[in-house]
């Protein structure tokens, strides 16, 4: 097929591009999007990598993640050998490190005693071109210690490096890490015991731009505009003159494909927007409005909401509900695409973690199991079609960078995350329509006073829950039995764990009086203190 540009001719932003191997520490994904913003492409990959694999991935530098296991001990994590041998430059973080300096022959103790957790302050001790110039302050100038600059770090570390490996010299050292940060003669391989990805380390980011474009030679192509530009001619070669069919949720990472999309394939795209009845508020006029009023995407609007209210009357175990809207979902979903007629590809709004999660890597064990329930719908077995996922690559701030770029909302990009099952998993217990109906007026008066009150933008995911427990309040014209709404606001970074967000009192105090006033449904209003874990985000 012709396209206006083609990916050879126009140079794969993704040549350049990074390795970070995960050792299984909570925050690689963390760095993975730090290298991103820096301008950077780059993959995760476990540390069990095959060695050729690894190598064979062409990338410019290394970086060593964290972990939580001991090199001291047997059997423990490894870079891959054939990766050491081919000499390109790496940067080795905390078990990242403390790995590098056991394989190239330095030793690593135990060291319970000595182990750092949280702040530290690391003195800048020698050169190199991680450090140099930078400094949060200067360190008090004892008598015949001179005037060095100090870094605020966070560390998190029990083992401890005792001895450096040939070529390397210290360059760091922090009140329990003699050896707090070490650079090699060549000036191309790093080790330190801190973290730079967390914002904790004030001058982090700085350090990972360095490493990946001045230490790696990476220049920064892997920009919103650029990837754009590339998803989209990608899509557009991998279509061809065929049609595409997508389902619009109306969440950022679908609404994102359907724009990307209908910049790459115009009228081939087909988007089939169900609507449950238990979405918010005025979303699906939202939706309608964003993209086929705006955008002119063709969106199909299928009123479903009976359907599921009588396939959801009478059940109230929160499996079974979940169960039975997904599955819904994929059959209304099915006869839209049916209608249709033959429609060679289908479009869906996975990224990243989502791959990185089902490969095994990222953030280990437990992470995978307790998001598969997250995969409500999907694709039918029998529906022989090609998939089209143009986000693959992405981490959700990316998707809604581009989202930005590609014109949508900032409205729609910086939504909260929204269930796939929707309100079936605010209402506790059965779901009936004025329940769903009381819920989305609280959930509604609650968000807009978030937008009034600039708190919105603050929290991760805010929402009003249906508890379908009755209490007696008192009313200006007598007693009322009715009710409770519970509002949930999180604070949090993967949504794996998350603390409840201090909202101001007064703030709640008006968002409960405005829904008692309003809705005759309601009684009384609660606001939710649980963490994650050990509650959820969500009720259920
Ligand atoms: P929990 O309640 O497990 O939620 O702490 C973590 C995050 O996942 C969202 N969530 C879902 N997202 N389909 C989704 O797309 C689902 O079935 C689903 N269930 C929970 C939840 O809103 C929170 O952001």
């Amino acid at each position: 097929m012709h396209t206006e540009h083609t990916v050879a001719d126009r140079g794969d932003i993704h040549d350049e591009r990074i390795l970070i191997l995960d050792f299984g520490g909570q925050t690689t994904q963390l760095i993975a999007r730090r290298v991103r913003e820096a301008g950077v492409y780059c993959e995760i990959r476990p540390w069990s990598v095959d060695g050729d694999e690894a190598l064979a991935f062409g990338a410019r530098g290394v970086i060593l993640s964290g972990g939580p296991e001991s090199v001291v001990d047997d059997g423990s994590p490894r870079i891959p050998e054939a990766l050491l041998a081919a000499k390109l430059p790496m940067l080795g973080i905390c078990y990242g490190m403390q790995a590098l300096v056991a394989q190239l022959g330095g030793r690593v103790a135990r060291a319970s005693d000595f182990g750092e957790f949280g702040y530290a302050s690391v003195r800048v001790t020698g050169e190199c071109a991680l450090l140099d110039g930078l400094r949060d302050r200067l360190a008090d100038a004892g008598a015949d210690e001179g005037v060095a600059p100090e870094l605020d770090v966070w560390m998190s570390h029990g083992d401890r490096v005792e001895a450096l490996p040939e070529a390397f010299r210290t360059v760091g050292t922090s009140e329990n890490a003699p050896f707090a940060a070490m650079a090699d003669d060549t000036g191309t391989r790093f080790g330190i015991q801190f973290h730079p990805e967390v914002t904790h380390t004030r001058q982090g980011a700085e350090m990972l731009e360095r490493f990946v474009r001045g230490v790696c030679g990476c220049t920064g192509a892997w920009t919103p505009g650029n990837i754009v530009e590339d998803a989209v001619a990608r899509a557009r070669e991998r279509v061809g003159d065929e049609a595409v069919l997508l389902g619009l949720s109306g969440g950022v990472a679908s609404s994102v494909v359907a724009a990307l999309l209908h910049r790459a394939v115009g009228d081939r795209l087909t988007c089939v927007f169900v609507d449950n009845g238990l979405l918010r508020q005025g979303e699906g006029d939202r939706v309608m409005a964003t993209f086929a009023e705006s955008l002119g995407v063709r969106v199909i609007r299928v009123d479903a909401e009976a359907r599921f209210l009588d396939a959801l009357a009478g059940v109230t175990d929160p499996e079974a509900k979940r169960r039975i809207i997904g599955e819904l979902f994929v059959r209304v979903f099915d006869e839209e695409a049916a209608k249709l007629g033959d429609v060679p590809w289908l479009a869906q709004g996975t990224i990243y973690p989502d791959v990185i999660e089902s490969a095994g890597s990222g953030t280990g064990g437990g992470a995978h199991l307790i998001k598969s329930h997250h995969n409500v719908g999907g694709l039918p077995e029998d529906m022989r079609m090609g998939l089209v996922e143009p986000l693959r690559e992405l981490f959700k701030d990316e998707v809604r960078r581009i989202g930005l770029e590609l014109g949508l909302p900032e409205t729609m990009v910086m939504r909260h995350p929204f269930p796939g099952p929707g309100l079936g998993v605010r209402i506790l217990g059965e779901v009936r329509k004025e329940f769903a109906d009381t819920l989305r007026a609280a959930d509604a008066i609650y968000i807009e006073a978030l937008h009034a009150h600039g708190l919105h933008d603050t929290v991760s995911q805010a929402f009003a829950v249906f508890v379908p427990v009755k209490s007696v309040g008192v009313t200006g014209d007598g007693r009322r039995y009715a009710h409770v709404i519970a509002l949930r606001a999180v604070e949090t970074v993967d949504f794996m764990t998350a603390r409840a967000a201090h909202l101001p009192y007064e703030f709640l105090d008006e968002v409960s009086r405005r829904i008692c006033n309003s809705l005759p449904g309601v009684s009384r209003v609660v606001y939710d203190v649980s963490s994650k874990p050990p509650g959820t985000i969500e009720w259920e």
